[in-house]
């Protein structure tokens, strides 16, 4: 972002009468397949948003113009004869510019950022399942990154039984599973066990949510673990958070 554009969103941030905080945050929302997430994310940027924060929704893979574009050749299931070592470099070039043209603008300019799956969902997909080396996806992730890791994780976390059959029943009659959501069972098996180590490893930045009770009582617990991490962000005007 230029200089230009930076001043044009501190003049928008001048007539925001909400909470102004010194830096932004970076959240980011993990799980398998039917976890609930793009309703939970709906549901606390409305939360956020009636409390005066400077929201902004994203996902991956896409959530810039570049990435985007890449999404299709992703979900399309296109890149899969040339491996998951393309995926996972196709993954990241997306991430890459996702981060650099939406994200850290954002954060930097005090923003909350909610963004569906992120760095976390290729560690899983590709990483573990996809069965790469360790030392390539850590290093293909800082690149991808650059530095901007998530503030907070909340991995949502279902049966993948439970969570297929609700992504089924989310689908349009003409609409066929994507490229990750039509492996087995025993694949996605293994991608709740990965988020859940991924959690026990990183304690302080990840969260795992019981997603398999209904909408209302997620909300609850995930409004209350987002507005209390919240708290700790120093304000930069008199204005804290009611
Ligand atoms: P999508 O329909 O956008 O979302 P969701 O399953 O979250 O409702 O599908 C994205 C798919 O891409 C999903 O199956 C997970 C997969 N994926 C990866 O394999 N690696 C990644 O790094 C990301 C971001 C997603």
């Amino acid at each position: 972002m230029d200089l230009l554009e930076t001043a044009a969103y501190d003049h928008i941030r001048d007539e925001n009468e909400g909470p102004q905080v010194a830096r932004g945050f970076f959240i980011t929302f993990e799980g398998g397949e039917g976890a609930g997430k793009s309703t939970q994310i709906d549901r606390l940027a409305r939360k956020l948003r009636a409390k005066k924060y400077d929201v902004v929704m994203t996902r991956e893979p896409g959530g810039s113009p570049g990435a985007e574009a890449v999404r299709h050749v992703l979900l399309s299931g296109a890149a899969e004869p040339f491996g998951p070592q393309m995926e996972a470099l196709l993954f990241a070039a997306a991430r890459s510019d996702h981060v650099e043209q939406v994200i850290r603008p954002a954060v930097e300019r005090g923003a909350i950022v909610l963004c569906d799956r992120f760095l976390d969902s290729s560690r899983v997909y590709q990483g573990v399942t996809g069965g790469l080396d360790p030392a390539f996806m850590a290093s293909v992730e800082r690149v991808a990154i650059n530095g901007m890791m998530p503030d907070m994780t909340l991995i949502l976390d279902i049966d993948p039984v439970d969570g297929l059959r609700r992504a089924a029943a989310r689908r349009s009659s003409n609409d066929s599973p994507d490229r990750f959501e039509k492996e087995t069972v025993a694949v996605h098996a293994r991608r709740r066990e990965a988020f859940l180590a991924i959690a026990a490893a990183e304690p302080r930045r990840c969260t795992v949510i019981d997603a398999a009770r209904d909408p209302d009582s997620v909300e609850d617990v995930l409004t209350a673990a987002v507005f209390a991490a919240l708290e700790t962000l120093a304000p930069a005007k008199e204005s804290a958070p009611a």
